[in-house]
């Protein structure tokens, strides 16, 4: 191999279906074609990630391939004139990640619309603790405000609470006013969950107890990371004219519910989408992150790993036992 390499994580899948994760030297010129070549600094560990990863089905259809839904860093060359060496970016979302080498490698190459550049009030540090999971759950929290939500109503659920979503969902509603409720299947994490800023703790078995097709409300609104029956019951216990920002799957994709919520007490279900964002709306968001919403304690919010921890963690989030996150640092 001749020319420039760099460090990545490197997913191989062999046509039996086993799956390997090595972190190995890579020739930039390998990397797809692309407007931006961007050094990476930072990333962070997604569940998209683990899923890409494993080779689970869903994300990544072509194997071997560069994982990485998110990731920070500094342009080093540019065929775009939006764009100079020497640009702080934030790349997310996308194929990023999914079929497009991605931001668990210290190179990628991407085309200059998925590029935002940084914000003034973010470092890529910064930028990366929050990733897509706090991007994601700023934009489910603009959803809620724009339906009217607002700290006076009342309690808002957030599911998989302990997760990355979770976690941002927690602190950025606090920051913001809001009592939270973080429904939990680790309530042994309580007391992390409270230093997040959730005023209460709900055992997320409670949710799967709702049996009839509607319940006492519980709560003014939502924001659900679960799907299937966690999801279906949340909306049994959302108050008049409330609401519940849908974005995730880690417990099925599946949503059996009926129309009672929506007819008798008003409900909204928002959909939640973070990759397909114009980039416009992407640039707003991460604007608003460095700046207004910004959380004091980011740096408490994670937990900074090496490329070389990557594969164990993704094991332990497939597990389900992460609590909050990885910043992925591409320098260690
Ligand atoms: N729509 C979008 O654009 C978007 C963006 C980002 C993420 N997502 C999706 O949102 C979901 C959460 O992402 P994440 O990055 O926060 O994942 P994560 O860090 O792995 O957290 C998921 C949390 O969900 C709970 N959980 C996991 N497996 C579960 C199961 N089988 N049944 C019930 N609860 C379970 C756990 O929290 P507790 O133990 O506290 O209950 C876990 O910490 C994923 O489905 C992801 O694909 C979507």
């Amino acid at each position: 191999m001749t020319g420039k390499q760099y460090k990545t994580l490197w997913i191989t899948k062999t046509d039996t279906g086993i799956v390997e994760q090595a972190i190995t030297d890579r020739p930039i010129a390998d990397l797809p074609d692309g407007e931006l070549l961007v050094r990476v600094h930072y990333s962070s560990l997604n569940y998209k990630d683990m899923i890409s990863a494993t080779g689970r089905p869903g994300v990544t259809r072509n194997y071997p391939h560069q994982p990485g839904i998110d990731a920070a860093g500094i342009v080093e060359e540019s065929l775009h004139p939006d764009f100079s060496p020497g640009d702080e970016v934030i790349v997310c979302g996308y194929d990023l990640g999914m079929n497009t080498a991605g931001g668990l490698g210290q190179y990628i190459r991407v085309p200059a619309g998925w590029a935002v550049p940084m914000p003034s009030g973010l470092t890529a540090r910064e930028a990366m603790i929050y990733g897509t999971a706090g991007f994601t759950a700023a934009l489910c929290i603009e959803k809620l405000l724009q339906m009217g939500a607002h700290p006076e109503s009342g309690d808002v659920a957030v599911t998989g609470a302990t997760g990355g979503v979770g976690t941002f969902a927690i602190a950025l509603l606090a920051k913001l006013g809001f009592s939270v409720a973080a429904v939990t299947g680790k309530i042994e994490n309580a007391t992390h969950l409270h230093a997040l800023g959730a005023h209460q703790i709900v055992d997320r078995n409670v949710l799967l107890e709702q049996k009839r097709p509607i319940e006492k409300p519980r709560f003014a609104h939502g924001i659900d990371s679960l799907g299937g029956d966690y999801l279906a019951n949340l909306l049994k216990l959302i108050d008049y004219s409330g609401s519940v920002a849908a974005c995730g799957l880690a417990s099925s994709f599946d949503l059996h519910t009926t129309v009672l919520p929506f007819i008798l007490r008003n409900v909204n279900l928002l959909g939640v989408d973070c990759v397909e964002q114009p980039i416009e709306r992407k640039a707003m968001n991460w604007q608003k992150l460095g700046s207004d919403w910004k959380l004091d304690n980011l740096e408490d919010m994670v937990e900074e790993i090496g490329l070389e921890q990557v594969p164990d963690c993704l094991d332990r989030m497939a597990r389900g036992q992460v609590v909050g996150r990885y910043l992925v640092s591409l320098d260690r």
